[in-house]
């Protein structure tokens, strides 16, 4: 079977991902530098694959470090999750983030050519399609100049790819545009461990139902939404990785670029969200009204048909599967990994 080198294996995508390939029969390698991560998630994925998965710590950004898993091994392709993720600290660190994603593709893709290691999969964001025109968002849907240095790292590094793959076309480049990932392993061993007060909205909702924060700021309500409230696509990280999964078996060594919204077509409002997690937990969650936060698109959900007719994927995971194992992932886990 492929052997697939998963860089950010360590993270909340990542490691998601990390199972589902051991599942469906693959060899992932991990490769990460914890900037965003803990060890403590590696005997975690060992329990539930019921094996130890091989892991190499590294930065991207170091060529030395980035070149020991393909020196070490026959590395068939690379799912690319390692980056920063933090739209308001890119703000601040611009070029930081620049750097550390930008800098960091640019060596892994210089090494995957040197070794001649041709099938890269990335992980995109919705967040290249900005404020959309329409919706449902299809991958035809225009690229906006990003509204901030995060997103625009996604696009350059989109663009990056493309370009690589015209100049070298064995290359096949896959670009996964993810929606809102949410949720955790059903087990409750894995799941998202933000630092900090968390800037996304679920982690922010397992966080008060556990007691850790007392109550969810709700970012504006007088958007042009039936309920007031902003409307994204949100998907069960278990999907997310199963479509990983699809892309590798569909994608590799077919070179060209392939193009997939990774999301369920469903868009929730903050309120439906509220109340899906209220009714997860037994009680009304803690929640009051404040002003818009800068920089939020309105509404945005995925046409996921693309990925469905050509990857044979489609997402399973229901909204309450997903507030009820992101709550269990938290209450299991009340300081996350740090347990
Ligand atoms: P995460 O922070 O949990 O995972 C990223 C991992 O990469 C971490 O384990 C971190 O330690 C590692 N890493 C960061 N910089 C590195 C470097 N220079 N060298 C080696 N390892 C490094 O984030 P996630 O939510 O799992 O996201 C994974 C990818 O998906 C990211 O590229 C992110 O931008 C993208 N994405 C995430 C979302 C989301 O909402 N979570 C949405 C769209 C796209
Ligand atoms: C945010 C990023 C986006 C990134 C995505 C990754 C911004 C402006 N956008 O998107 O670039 O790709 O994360 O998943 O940061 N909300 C609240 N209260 C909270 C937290 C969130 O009401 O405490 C609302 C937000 O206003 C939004 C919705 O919940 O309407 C979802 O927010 P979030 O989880 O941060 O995701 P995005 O805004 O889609």
């Amino acid at each position: 079977m492929s052997t697939i080198l998963v860089t950010g294996g360590a993270g909340y995508i990542g490691s998601h991902t990390v199972v589902e390939l051991v599942k469906a029969g693959y060899d992932p390698i991990i490769f990460d530098n914890f900037s965003n991560a803990k060890p403590a998630v590696l005997p975690r994925i060992k329990q539930i694959c019921g094996r130890s998965v091989p892991f190499y710590a590294g930065d991207i950004r170091v060529r030395e470090q980035m070149e020991r898993p393909f020196k070490e091994n026959k590395i068939d392709g690379v799912i690319h999750f390692a980056g920063l993720k933090a739209v308001g600290e890119s703000v601040k660190k611009p070029l930081e983030y620049y750097d550390n994603n930008v800098h960091g593709s640019t060596v892994l893709l210089e090494v995957m050519r040197d070794y001649g290691c041709h099938n890269f999969i990335f992980s995109s964001s919705s967040t290249v399609y900005g404020e959309p025109d329409k919706v449902p968002l299809t991958e035809d849907s225009p690229i906006k100049r990003a509204n901030s240095p995060y997103g625009q790292t996604k696009i350059d590094i989109e663009y990056m790819a493309e370009e690589l793959q015209k100049a070298v076309p064995e290359f096949s480049v896959t670009l996964l545009r993810y929606f809102n990932p949410v949720g955790a392993h059903e087990s409750g061993l894995i799941g998202e461990d933000p630092r900090g007060i968390p800037n996304n909205l679920m982690p922010y909702l397992t966080q008060v139902a556990v007691g850790r924060l007392e109550c969810l700021t709700i970012f504006g309500k007088d958007y042009p939404t039936p309920d007031g409230t902003c409307i994204r696509d949100y998907i069960h990280v278990v999907d997310l990785a199963t479509g990983h999964v699809a892309a590798l078996k569909h994608c590799l060594d077919k070179p060209g670029v392939h193009i997939y919204n990774l999301g369920t077509g469903t868009g929730y409002s903050v309120i439906d969200m509220v109340k899906a997690f209220s009714k997860a937990i037994g009680h009304e969650l803690p929640h009051k009204f404040g002003p818009r936060r800068e920089g939020d698109v309105v509404c945005c959900y995925a046409d996921p048909s693309k990925a469905k007719n050509e990857l044979g994927w489609v997402a399973t995971h229901t909204l309450e599967d997903m507030t009820r194992d992101a709550y269990n992932w938290q209450k299991n886990n009340p300081n996350g990994y740090d347990d």
